[in-house]
């Protein structure tokens, strides 16, 4: 249960808070490093998310509480704002840098943070808090952006304050999603469209590796930097303005162009899993879930083999989900290198499948995974 907010707020700045936002996190049921290649995802918005309380103040400063984190920041209205070192604040102070550099005026807040997105693990814990924050900032300073700016401005975040060279998907797919829906977004028109979720008699199972956090920045963005060398090899003879902007029968006759195995590789993965993510909405629509399951694993050993994203601990959770006649499919979800995996899991199942799951992992692994029942739930909204 989350503790009172709104008590909380009143101890923090002896005011009431004025208004409650929440954004979720994410999962991706398939389409994994494709979104800054320009191709299809499948993402859908879960019911753990982020709360922000905020209430506005006559001082004029910005006030950032969490009840997760024990580092603040208050910080008055400046001309310019700069990361500041590894905090969880940075990515609110990102977005009032972005509400900046686009001049919408700005008054002194104070802000009450609580999320339930494991941090790490690969549910964009992230595009949580820089879409609740530019949510929240856009309805109290009246500023004007459209949903999809949100999203826009909150990528920049990512990119140009943070420091991470990722897609627009999290970001997307935090701010449009809808319960018990996914959403077939194409990355390069930014045009999508709601795809039913129906799981019949599954349920999604999200399993976190519990992998202890470490610097995947560098990895995630040395294969955005792979991806670009493959384009720019197959850009020799082709005129594609991204890698996905060809099927797999296309690629496997200018693949030679590609010099570099490894980059051929993490192209081909590319490619392969934009191709599959068409196949698995049309699946996933006409209900038929086997089919549909058996995607999961072809994505995950392609990130397995191809991209080379997973590591032991993902793959031993799918490696598990095999075994299982109750499951009809599983991979990692996020970026990888840790982060958590999604299994579809027959629903009467689900607490058999976790009591056998979690030894499996300790002994092979040597500590134990979290495994969750979340749904998918709304995208951003005020409370
Ligand atoms: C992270 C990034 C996304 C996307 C996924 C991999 O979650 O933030 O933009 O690239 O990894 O699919």
């Amino acid at each position: 249960m989350k503790p009172d907010l709104q008590q909380k707020f009143n101890e923090l700045f002896n005011q009431p808070a004025t208004a409650h936002f929440f954004a979720p996190g994410r999962i991706n049921l398939i389409g994994e490093h494709i979104d800054y290649n320009g191709g299809l995802v499948l993402p859908a918005s879960i019911t753990f998310g982020t709360d922000l309380l905020i209430a506005e103040n006559k001082e004029g400063i910005f006030r950032f509480r969490s009840l997760d984190f024990e580092d603040q920041l208050d910080i008055p209205l400046q001309e310019k704002y700069e990361k500041q070192g590894k905090e969880w604040f940075n990515y609110p102070l990102g977005v009032m840098q972005q509400f900046l550099l686009h001049q919408k005026p700005m008054k002194g807040l104070d802000m009450l943070f609580s999320g339930d997105v494991p941090v790490g693990s690969g549910l964009s814990s992230s595009a949580s808090i820089e879409i609740v924050a530019a949510f929240a900032f856009n309805e109290t300073f009246k500023s004007d952006f459209t949903k999809l700016e949100l999203v826009q401005i909150s990528k920049k975040v990512e990119n140009d304050f943070i420091g991470v060279n990722s897609g627009i998907m999290d970001q997307f797919a935090v701010a449009f999603g809808e319960k018990e829906k996914a959403l077939k977004l194409n990355c390069d028109t930014l045009e999508y469209e709601i795809v039913d979720c129906r799981l019949n008699e599954y349920v999604l199972a999200i399993i976190n590796t519990n992998k202890p956090r470490k610097l995947s920045e560098s990895k995630y963005n040395e294969r955005v930097e792979q991806c670009q060398a493959a384009l720019k090899d197959l850009n020799k003879e082709l005129h594609l303005p991204y890698l996905c902007g060809i099927n797999t029968a296309i690629f496997n006759k200018y693949e030679h162009l590609i010099s570099d195995e490894v980059v051929k590789k993490r192209a081909r993965h590319v490619i392969e899993e934009n191709d599959r993510v068409k196949e698995a909405s049309i699946v996933l629509e006409s209900g038929d879930l086997k089919k549909f399951g058996e995607l999961l694993y072809a994505s995950h050993a392609s990130l397995k083999d191809l991209y080379e994203v997973t590591g032991k601990e993902l793959d031993t959770i799918v490696d598990f989900c095999k075994t299982q006649p109750t499951v009809a499919g599983g991979r990692m979800t996020g970026a990888g290198f840790g982060g958590c995996a999604i299994a579809l899991v027959e629903a009467k199942s689900f607490d058999d499948f976790s009591k056998k799951l979690i030894p499996y992992y300790t002994e092979k692994i040597g500590y134990a995974p979290a495994v969750y029942n979340s749904q998918i739930g709304d995208g951003v909204k005020k409370m």
